[in-house]
């Protein structure tokens, strides 16, 4: 298809696409990753890992695994980094060797990394929506006591798909059934967006 990029892959006129196999052998760097765009909350999750008793790191999504390369460097821990695209995982091995890179969908292997002291759900929320009661659900059973770090982009009024479930990291926080921990948030005057670097502890939310 002529004049394509990688979102026709992923999200297409507010409707989730989700070929994210085929958009990796496409494409080389989607999403800019090598370049690792959203600084502040990249910088904001590895403060929090550092924040609370954190020596073993889930990150589900790696893509090619330029963040958990970051984490390694900046706090030593070798995260476990899962994606579902073959190609990404080849990749990210390749690049980043010293890693520890697997090929999972977190829809439903999520309970094979049960012990892990933190879930990363770094730039992912959107394409698991339909699952993420299920995913919120097997943290509460399976990881109880732990902590879910989620770094995550909204948009200021733009945002087209996902809107039935939450627009802003307020309302994203309100969503997650677990207890707020710490959370950053970060935007410039020139940017269509706001980061979001949030972390709870799995128990149940108090009110
Ligand atoms: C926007 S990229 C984020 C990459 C990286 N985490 C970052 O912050 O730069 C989203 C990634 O999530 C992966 N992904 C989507 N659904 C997934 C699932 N159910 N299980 C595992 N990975 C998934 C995609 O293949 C893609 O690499």
């Amino acid at each position: 298809m002529k004049n394509e990029t990688y979102h026709d892959y992923v999200i297409k006129d507010g409707e989730f696409i989700g070929e994210f196999e085929k958009m990796y052998q496409r494409f080389d760097d989607p999403w800019m990753q090598s370049s690792q765009p959203n600084k502040y909350a990249r910088m904001a999750g590895i403060v929090h890992l550092k924040n609370f008793p954190i020596r073993s790191v889930l990150e589900c999504g790696c893509g090619l695994g330029y963040y958990a390369n970051w984490i390694h460097q900046d706090t030593g821990i070798i995260p476990q980094s899962v994606d579902l695209s073959e190609t990404a995982i080849d990749k990210a091995r390749a690049l980043f060797p010293h890693l520890n890179f697997d090929v999972a969908d977190i829809t439903s292997d999520l309970s094979s990394y049960r012990g892990t002291d933190c879930v990363l759900l770094s730039e992912i929320i959107w394409y698991i929506l339909p699952d993420l009661d299920f995913i919120l659900q097997t943290l509460g059973n399976e990881f109880a006591g732990r902590y879910l770090l989620v770094n995550q982009v909204f948009y200021k009024g733009t945002q087209q798909y996902g809107t039935d479930y939450f627009t802003t990291p307020a309302e994203f926080i309100d969503y997650v059934p677990f207890q707020l921990v710490g959370y950053c948030e970060a935007t410039t005057e020139r940017d269509t967006t706001v980061e979001s670097s949030i972390i709870f502890r799995i128990e149940q939310k108090r009110s």
